[in-house]
């Protein structure tokens, strides 16, 4: 390795014109992150002295994006090609720093794979990240000379049909000198077929200075594959996807099928979890060992205890959930959601900022937000924390041992004490003491003789 510091440039100006959308393409997500913003990721762990991003098109929302991270923007204000995107930076970059191009478009580039590309240098002057793949359509096309070394890229729309058989592609990331750099832009023109000014121009000028030219690969090939169209950005949507699936098997994990999972942001799922299919998992959320997920799950930004139980078609949000829980199906747990040890929540049930102990059970149908539920509380169908009075919102506290019977309300502010049971059908608007009933319902009438109404003729 040099002392040179290292220097980063992503290239992020262009419109996307094949994306025919009014974000720009770098604002694109993968796993519900820009594009961009996984570019930068990768870049951050070469710990460079300085990144650049060049931007163009829709450039406030791109740096609004990005406001907290500590780049250094410059503006490409006509996008006159990849070369003349680099030619804007150069008076920012030191003299003597090494430089890294890296375009906003290829998302799934790993930081092992760019450092393999910087390592190349001193010894050779241009690095170029290249790969043999099957379908190199739209992709520049890699020249080599009689004796295999690398001597020029050339574009698609200028190969000719000879070139255009050749499968070794372009991932647009290289690796250069500042100086050299410099001098080689300086050499490049937009006589091409897209009146472009090329980057990939840069390889042909140093190849005729003399210079070693080297072309490394990615560990894996799917890493340079490029964004420049819908299909292509669902394409590596799933590359990145069975990537997670891959890590999340390895650890332990086992998936039923893993081109039908989803995972977003950071996601610690345990060993011997199962999940099954259309699972929307999103972090920052961690899972713990032994937990069963069924079929069309979305759990975002919680954590799930040891041996829980998640049926199948239940939402799970910002909510704490401890071991040997029980979910669903058709549950829905709102923020502030938090069940202990052995809480069965059952179908068609809503929670929000609600704290249940353990065993406490909620199996049908109700709405409890804003509550305390004490440990081993029943409460029955359609039982309902009646939390907002049109203006404010209130507490719903009960105790240990209640026993809520169905299709009661619960008018906040209010409390049930230890041990209390509420008739079936009750609205509670006072407070309950330990051990009490409490029932409000009208008592049941007998009419004899009743004649039910009969048709009109
Ligand atoms: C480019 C390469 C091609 C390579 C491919 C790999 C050139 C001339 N071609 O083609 O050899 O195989 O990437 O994915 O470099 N950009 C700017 N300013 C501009 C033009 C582009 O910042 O004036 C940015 C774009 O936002 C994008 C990147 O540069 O992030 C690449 O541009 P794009 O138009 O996608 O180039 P490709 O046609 O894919
Ligand atoms: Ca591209």
């Amino acid at each position: 390795m040099s002392d040179s510091p290292l220097e980063i440039i992503i290239l992020a100006a262009g419109k996307g014109s094949r994306m025919k959308s009014s974000l720009p393409k770098v604002l694109h997500e993968i796993a519900a992150k820009p594009l961009l913003g996984h570019v930068l990721e990768a870049a951050a762990m070469l710990s460079p002295s300085k990144v650049h991003v060049v931007v163009g098109h829709g450039r406030d929302m791109v740096m609004d994006v990005f406001a907290d991270q500590s780049i250094n923007w410059v503006e490409q204000s006509e996008q006159l090609g990849t070369g003349h995107a680099v030619q804007q930076v150069m008076p920012d970059v030191g003299s003597n720093s090494h430089v890294l191009m890296l375009t906003a478009d290829v998302p799934l580039i790993n930081s092992q794979t760019l450092a393999s590309l910087r390592a190349a240098m001193p010894a050779f002057p241009l690095a170029l990240l290249t790969a043999t793949v099957e379908n190199p359509t739209g992709l520049g096309r890699i020249l080599r000379d009689e004796s295999d070394g690398v001597c020029g890229i050339v574009e698609e729309k200028d190969a000719t049909a000879a070139q255009l058989s050749i499968s070794e592609i372009n991932s647009g990331i290289m690796c250069a000198r500042s100086a050299d750099l410099t001098r080689w832009l300086s050499q490049i023109d937009n006589k091409n077929t897209q009146q472009e000014y090329y980057l990939t121009d840069i390889v042909e000028i140093a190849n005729k200075e003399g210079n070693p030219i080297t072309a490394c690969h990615p560990q894996d090939v799917h890493e340079v594959e490029g964004i420049n169209s819908r299909s292509q950005l669902a394409t590596v949507e799933r590359l990145y996807q069975r990537q997670q699936a891959e890590r999340l098997m390895d650890a332990g994990v086992s998936i039923i099928d893993p081109s039908r999972i989803d995972i977003r942001g950071e996601v610690e799922i345990g060993a011997d979890t199962v999940i099954d299919i259309n699972a929307v998992i999103i972090g920052p959320t961690r899972i713990g060992n032994n937990v069963s997920i069924a079929p069309n799950c979305v759990i975002s930004a919680s954590q799930i205890g040891d041996g829980s139980c998640i049926h199948s078609n239940s939402v799970i949000e910002s909510s704490i959930i401890h071991e040997r829980v029980n979910i669903g199906p058709f549950a829905r747990l709102r923020p502030g959601t938090v069940l202990c040890a052995e809480v069965r929540i059952g179908n068609f049930v809503e929670t929000k900022n609600a704290q249940l102990e353990s065993g406490a059970k909620v199996n049908h149908l109700s709405y409890v937000g804003d509550a305390t539920v004490g440990s081993n509380t029943n409460i029955g169908a359609g039982v309902i924390t009646c939390n907002y009075d049109g203006a404010n919102k209130h507490k719903t506290t009960i105790g240990e041992d209640v026993f809520v019977g169905s299709n009661s309300q619960l008018v906040a502010p209010v409390e049930v004490g230890d041990g209390a049971t509420i008739g079936a059908g009750s609205t509670i608007t006072n407070n309950v003491g330990k051990n009490k009933l409490a029932v409000t319902r009208a008592k049941q009438r007998q009419i004899d003789g009743w004649q039910r109404p009969t048709k009109n003729k």
